[in-house]
């Protein structure tokens, strides 16, 4: 029977909570469809950091190279550690020492759950954002000056590389072209950017003609945050930078109901170092330990993962038996207007599953 071998990084706060849930979910597709995984866990986190005074350990990227892929829960406990040290101490030295450079964020309205949009329903709101995960306006690339003086002054620079650009905007179009609608709009601001950004524009319209079968658009990024509100049912496929990419998917977020829904991957195209699979959400302070945190954002980028070993038939029976559990609206946790725990909603899922396996 085919192994995948899984790292595990539950993390912080509901991140501890969701990460077992998301686990029997996955277990259950596994089992539909026949094929095994095999979990290790890592306790690297803010906990972890009070006793050892790092996030993981020094050759943590060694230990977690040899795995299929990593699912992680989320990081962030800001009264034991600064919120830009613990995200930098494990989430973003993942993501950069294994040069994840895709960042896969779907945007879906489920059936049964309430969009802040007027008049959409679900299939209005059913598009991809494809984010760059390792440069842009997040390269680091920096500094500051004269602390504590009245001139005193910090300088964070862009960085935009040919090799860089170019990768995003390529998996962004294989991605489009792969999808029925085969449409790419791209985020840009190159009317006041006027080096880096009209570089992207340059790059992205060099790629697009060997893609002449997908329809490509050009768009501000101020006017597609007003897309995303005003028209999300025009969107397909959108890539953007760094920034522009983290800032577009939480109105992605927003569109489409709860936090506790939105799933991500960051992923490594080419396959030289594991993926890793997350949700879009923190570590959410205020509701953990409560037990009510929703698991489908978990249990959603764990399709993702299943989807990008190659296991295409599991990672769809997880994302239907989503649908079906939030369009039955009797199991949903407190952010979506429901009053079941967060191991009931993982319980529904894994019931769906087996329910839809049955059926194939
Ligand atoms: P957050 O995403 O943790 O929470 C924002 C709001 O959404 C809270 O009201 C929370 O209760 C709710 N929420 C989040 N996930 C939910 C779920 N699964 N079910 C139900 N409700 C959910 O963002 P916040 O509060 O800004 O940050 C908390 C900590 O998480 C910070 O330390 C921050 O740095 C960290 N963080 C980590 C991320 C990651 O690991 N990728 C991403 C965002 C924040
Ligand atoms: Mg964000």
């Amino acid at each position: 029977m085919k192994q995948y071998n899984i790292a595990v990084i539950p993390g912080d706060g509901i991140g501890k909570e969701l990460a077992p849930e998301g686990v029997r979910v996955l277990n259950a597709a596994a089992e539909a469809c026949g094929f095994k995984l095999a979990y290790e866990y890592f306790p690297w986190g803010c906990e972890y950091y009070t006793e050892y005074n790092e996030m993981m350990p020094e050759n943590g990227l060694e230990i977690l190279r040899p795995f299929d892929a990593i699912y992680f829960g989320a990081v962030g406990y800001p009264e034991l550690v600064p919120d830009d040290v613990s995200l930098h101490g494990l989430l973003i030295k993942i993501r950069l020492g294994f040069d994840q450079y895709i960042c896969l964020r779907p945007t879906t309205l489920l059936p049964g759950v309430p969009t802040p949009l007027a008049g959409k329903k679900p299939g209005d709101i059913n598009f991809i954002t494809v984010r760059e995960n390792t440069e842009g306006e997040y390269a680091g690339a920096g500094g500051r000056m004269h602390p504590g003086q009245p001139m005193e002054l910090a300088v964070e620079t862009s960085v935009f590389t040919r090799a860089g650009v170019e990768r995003v905007i390529r998996y962004a179009f294989e991605l489009a072209r792969s999808r029925p609608r085969k449409l790419l709009s791209h985020a840009t601001k190159s009317n006041a950017q006027k080096h880096t950004l009209t570089f992207w524009d340059q790059i992205f319209d060099e790629v697009a003609t060997e893609y002449p079968d997908v329809k490509t658009e050009r768009v501000l990024v101020d006017a597609m945050a007003a897309r995303f509100v005003l028209k999300p049912e025009s969107l397909d496929v959108v890539v953007a930078s760094n920034l522009f990419g983290d800032i577009l998917t939480d109105i992605g977020g927003a569109i489409t109901g709860s936090l506790g829904l939105s799933a991500s991957g960051n992923i490594d195209p080419e396959r030289r170092y594991p993926s890793m699979f997350e949700p879009v959400h923190g570590s959410a302070p205020d509701i953990y330990g409560k037990g009510i945190a929703n698991p489908i954002a978990m249990a959603w980028s764990g399709a993702m993962m299943l989807d990008f070993l190659g296991e295409k038939r599991a990672g769809a029976l997880i994302e239907k038996a989503i649908s079906a559990v939030t369009a039955e609206g009797k199991r949903l946790t407190p952010d979506l207007g429901g009053t079941a725990t967060t191991t009931q909603v993982a319980d529904a899922l894994i019931e769906k599953l087996r329910e839809l396996a049955a059926d194939q």
